[in-house]
């Protein structure tokens, strides 16, 4: 089969497309063939970081159809269109993931590539309404934002969430979803374009980080009542920014370091306006099936930026790491 291998971390250009050894399913994994594959932030991490040993296939979000199974048991799945949930060996908890957890990708291959084997457990049948392309978009980011906003953000109706840099694949997901929730949604982003298109999406207000009086902006955009939950993703740059915004009492959950991960943070601020700050990270098999039934029901489609074909994975990394795209950049992988 052919996959997109890296060696050894560096720039984009250390991606490239070989023929390699199609991988056969254990008695307790699948194999599925792949028609699409999303990108997220985390493949830039790995492929920037990655030491080895030996080539690994990036790639967290994939949608195909079950093409074999490792023991006869599993038959059922075999012919199925699915999505794969990134999320591996994820334990019994809800609170938080076990010692054996994974993500999908590294180090375990993952699905820039026509195959990929997962465990049978992160098989999940794709809504019908979504096509490979739009599906491959979803895991990863829809997962981490679900468990975001209503497990670890516990999020109702009515109340008011900000979304610093809506062009994140995790933000957009978390627009849409917190938009089905009844939630008023305020977003940031440094890209006037950017801010229409999530106005399009029903974002209720959008403010340009790049203005300088942006957190006055957001303030008066939040009322009287304020901000209840800041989902922050960027990290050092914008945490210190969602402590001074957030309301009295209420929660930060943060799950990223776009712009860097050390902080100075004023304690006192957060003591005295009693803030929850609430680390998360990815979800589990629970939540997973929470968010596909309710994009399912709910009839919600992911605004995807790109297509690329699996050959040009260096060119959607490129595209990513400028920062330009709104929403998810895809792979598509031709039959
Ligand atoms: N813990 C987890 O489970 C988990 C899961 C998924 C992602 N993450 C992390 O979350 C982050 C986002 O991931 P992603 O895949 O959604 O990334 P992405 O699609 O590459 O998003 C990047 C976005 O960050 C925004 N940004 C950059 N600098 C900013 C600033 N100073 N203020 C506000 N926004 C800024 C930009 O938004 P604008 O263009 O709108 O300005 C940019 O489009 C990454 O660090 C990733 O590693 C963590």
């Amino acid at each position: 089969m052919r996959a997109v291998v890296v060696y050894r971390g560096g720039p984009p250009e250390v991606l490239g497309l070989e023929d390699v050894q199609t991988p056969a399913p254990s008695p307790d994994q699948a194999r599925v063939r792949l028609r699409a594959a999303g990108l997220n932030h985390r493949d830039l991490w790995n492929r920037r970081g990655y030491t080895g040993p030996g080539p690994l296939i990036l790639g967290s979000d994939g949608a195909g159809v079950v093409e074999a199974v490792g023991a006869e048991v599993h038959q059922g799945w075999a012919g199925r269109e699915v999505l794969i949930n990134p999320s591996l060996y994820w334990g019994a908890r809800e609170d938080a993931p076990g010692p054996g957890y994974q993500i999908l990708g590294n180090p375990m291959n993952g699905t820039y590539a026509e195959a990929v084997v997962v465990p049978i457990a992160n098989l999940t049948p794709k809504p019908a309404h979504l096509d490979f392309v739009a599906a491959a978009a979803l895991p990863l980011a829809g997962l981490t934002a679900w468990r975001a906003l209503f497990t670890q953000g516990a999020l109702r109706s009515g109340q008011t969430v900000l979304l610093p840099g809506i062009g994140s694949g995790v933000a957009g997901w978390a627009l849409m979803f917190a938009k089905e929730a009844g939630a008023r949604v305020i977003v940031t982003s440094g890209s006037e374009e950017k801010l229409a298109r999530a106005r399009g999406q029903g974002a209720d207000d959008a403010v340009n980080y790049g203005d300088p009086d942006w957190e006055l902006q957001v303030r008066q955009r939040a009322g009287e009542a304020g901000i209840d939950l800041v989902l922050d993703h960027t990290g050092e740059k914008t945490l210190p920014a969602a402590l001074r915004l957030v309301r009295m009492g209420g929660r930060i959950v943060f799950l990223g370091a776009t712009t860097g991960q050390q902080l100075i943070l004023n304690l006192r601020t957060a003591f005295f306006k009693q803030v929850h700050l609430i680390g998360t990270t990815m979800g589990s098999p629970r939540e997973f099936d929470e968010m596909v039934a309710f994009v399912d029901s709910h009839r919600i489609r992911p605004d995807v930026h790109h297509v690329f074909p699996l050959g040009e994975a260096v060119e959607a990394h490129r595209l990513m790491e400028a920062g330009r795209q709104y929403g998810k950049i895809v792979l598509s992988i031709a039959e």
